[in-house]
């Protein structure tokens, strides 16, 4: 993946500054594409973008909270006014939800999480796709779970929100299929990211380390190893493929 498939292609990655995104970021701007690295951490993504920039690579930092309408369209419009195009968009930007049996989540919980991880990816793909029809030309990779294809007890809302990243990300395939325009997603299995540290944090080591004895690959798996995926998959190596998810998982999901 070191070749410069994607010179002269612009890409953006929401959640950008810690984790998945970051790496999926880092792994665009080594391929040749100019990246944008958007998170609602500012400073975070603006930093990572500075060290890219730094390293002689093209890239820049956007503040945006993607259950913000207004800023997700801002943000869509600085990219194409810094960069000309968009050409690539990974939409990963997502929170955990707090662990609670679905007779005591509450309601400000569902609403944050869902205006996150499945509002936030709708308005994404909205004005990215409003810019590729546009151009004529795209490739989007939403970043659904294992969650979005299993249920998870006292995880209803993260795991909702996630199987509705897939039914987004086959519409939105349908709809643009004949116009160059393709939608995949990635399904993540366990991932070691600052998002692992802070469930073993909240005191969900054990049940981590339970699951890790249960992937088929005995390991948890690296953030680079999602981004070798979201990279093929917007690369013309996929040309012939859309509307998918593809589990990222170690085997996880095949049991
Ligand atoms: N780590 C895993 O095991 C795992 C497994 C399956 C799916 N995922 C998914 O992968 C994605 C990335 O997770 P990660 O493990 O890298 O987590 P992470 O916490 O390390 O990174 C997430 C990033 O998203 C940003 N973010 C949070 N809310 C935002 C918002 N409203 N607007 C913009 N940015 C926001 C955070 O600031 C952070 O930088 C998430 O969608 C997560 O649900 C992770």
């Amino acid at each position: 993946m070191m070749k410069q498939i994607f010179e002269n292609q612009v890409a953006l990655v929401t959640g950008a500054a810690s984790g998945i995104g970051l790496a999926t970021a880092q792994a665009f701007a080594r391929a040749g594409a100019s990246v944008a690295l958007a998170d609602v951490n500012g400073l975070g993504a603006r930093a990572a973008a500075q060290a890219l920039v730094d390293g002689g690579y093209q890239a820049i930092g956007i503040e945006c909270n993607v259950a913000e309408m207004e800023q997700v369209e801002a943000m869509v419009a600085t990219i194409v006014s810094t960069f000309g195009r968009l050409d690539m968009a990974f939409n990963n930007a997502g929170v955990q939800n707090v662990l609670a049996e679905t007779a005591d989540a509450t309601v400000d919980d569902f609403d944050r999480v869902t205006s996150v991880n499945l509002r936030g990816v709708w308005a994404c793909m909205k004005f990215e796709l409003q810019q590729m029809r546009k151009q004529g030309n795209g490739a989007i990779v939403n970043c659904s779970s294992l969650g979005g294809l299993v249920g998870g007890a006292e995880r209803g809302t993260y795991h909702s929100a996630k199987h509705g990243v897939l039914g987004l990300t086959k519409s939105a395939a349908l709809e643009y299929a004949a116009r160059n325009i393709r939608v995949n997603a990635v399904c993540p299995g366990l991932i070691w990211t600052p998002m692992a540290d802070q469930m073993v944090a909240s005191g969900q080591g054990e049940a981590l380390a339970g699951m890790t004895k249960m992937i088929p690959m005995a390991r948890h798996g690296r953030p680079e190893e999602i981004a070798d995926v979201v990279l093929w998959l917007c690369s013309t190596s996929s040309s012939y493929v859309t509307g998918q998810s593809i589990s990222v998982d170690g085997g996880f999901i095949m049991r």
